[in-house]
């Protein structure tokens, strides 16, 4: 037995711990309940009665040993991770970065479109991304079976009556002028969807935003001026910008609005395919039947209309050559946005 204790004191003396494993190991074989020490105790009451009282205080001594070393070792190994990865954290350092997201780039340019109008006073408006065929065609001036709705390539939801998603955000603006009074001077941004595959041209989600202005007196030449600031506001104040005749059932005259390319500065390149400028949208004086079959008196109000689409000018802007990006959300493409707000 005393040997034994003897054998017990020397592992004491001679432990050490360099990890928290080694020192609980410490701890479960000297001082929990179940360690050598508390089996020593429990054997006292088989030690002859005369030598209890020398041996309890030997045990005594292997006791306070055994705590005297533990604390010894949590001391030790405490000094030893300072500075290292367990160290107390320095409160008086900057935070590390919070892992904050980034705006999408498509958000960034559909607010600033937003503003651009908003200062001369257009308001938003929004409508249903499902439509039904009056809303989409109908009231827009698409004949029956015209071959114009065959080219928004259409996902229908239901057939008869036509239950569909919208090809184009100028549903809204019917809808705005069946609720509400001339004037009217709202952009409508929003999803718009086609039965398109999938390239780095073309998808089939996009987005648009609408214009939509209708009061007495408006000519074309509001049209214009109205672009015309629009694209110096989104880009730089040397763009051009230009007119092109062009056709669309909701308007007359129609036309496609042009912008020197912002690229190569008009001077020809694969974007604007060497002619030096590039679409950017469609508009034009609002057709009287459009205004008639949204219930607007044609004879006493005009109104023009616009339509662009946000991933073209957002590419633009910041040169993303393929559609895909913008709903691929892969993370390296979306960090280089995040100087945006
Ligand atoms: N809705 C047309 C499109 O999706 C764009 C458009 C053209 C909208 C002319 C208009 C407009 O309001 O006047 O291609």
């Amino acid at each position: 037995m005393q040997e034994k204790v003897n054998a017990i004191l020397a592992e004491i003396g001679s432990a050490d711990a360099n990890s928290q494993e080694e020192l609980e190991q410490f701890r479960i074989r000297f001082i929990s309940k179940k360690s050598v020490v508390g089996e020593l105790f429990a054997g006292l009451k088989d030690v002859p009665n005369e030598e209890k009282k020398a041996f309890g205080m030997k045990l005594n001594e292997v006791k306070q040993a055994a705590q005297a070393k533990f604390k010894e070792l949590i001391d030790k190994l405490e000094s030893s991770s300072e500075g290292g990865d367990h160290a107390h954290p320095d409160l008086t350092l900057p935070p590390s970065g919070a892992g904050l997201g980034s705006m999408h780039p498509l958000t960034y340019v559909r607010n600033q479109i937003i503003q651009i109008f908003e200062r001369i006073g257009f308001n938003v408006a929004d409508g249903p991304e499902i439509e039904d065929d009056f809303h989409n065609f109908t009231a827009l001036n698409f004949p029956e079976n015209h071959p114009a709705r065959e080219m928004q390539d259409t996902f229908f939801i239901e057939k008869n009556p036509d239950i569909l998603l919208r090809t184009h955000t100028s549903n809204v603006q019917v809808r705005l002028m069946q609720h509400q009074k001339p004037p009217l001077r709202s952009i409508m941004p929003g999803r718009v969807y086609r039965n398109e595959a999938i390239s780095a041209r073309a998808h089939c989600v996009f987005h648009q935003v609408e214009g939509l202005y209708v009061d007495k007196n408006v000519s074309f030449a509001d049209l214009k001026q109205t672009l015309y600031h629009f694209a110096k506001e989104m880009f730089d104040k040397d763009t051009k910008i230009r007119f092109r005749p062009s056709y669309f059932p909701f308007t007359e005259p129609s036309a496609e609005i042009d912008i020197s390319c912002q690229i190569c500065k008009g001077d020809g390149c694969q974007l604007c395919k060497y002619t030096g400028w590039v679409e950017i949208a469609g508009s034009g004086m609002v057709d009287p039947n459009v205004l008639a079959s949204s219930g607007i008196d044609p004879e006493e109000y005009t109104g023009f209309a616009f339509g662009m689409g946000i991933e073209r000018i957002t590419q633009l802007k910041f040169r993303v050559n393929d559609l895909r990006l913008y709903t691929e959300n892969d993370v390296r493409f979306l960090q280089q946005f995040k100087t945006l707000h």
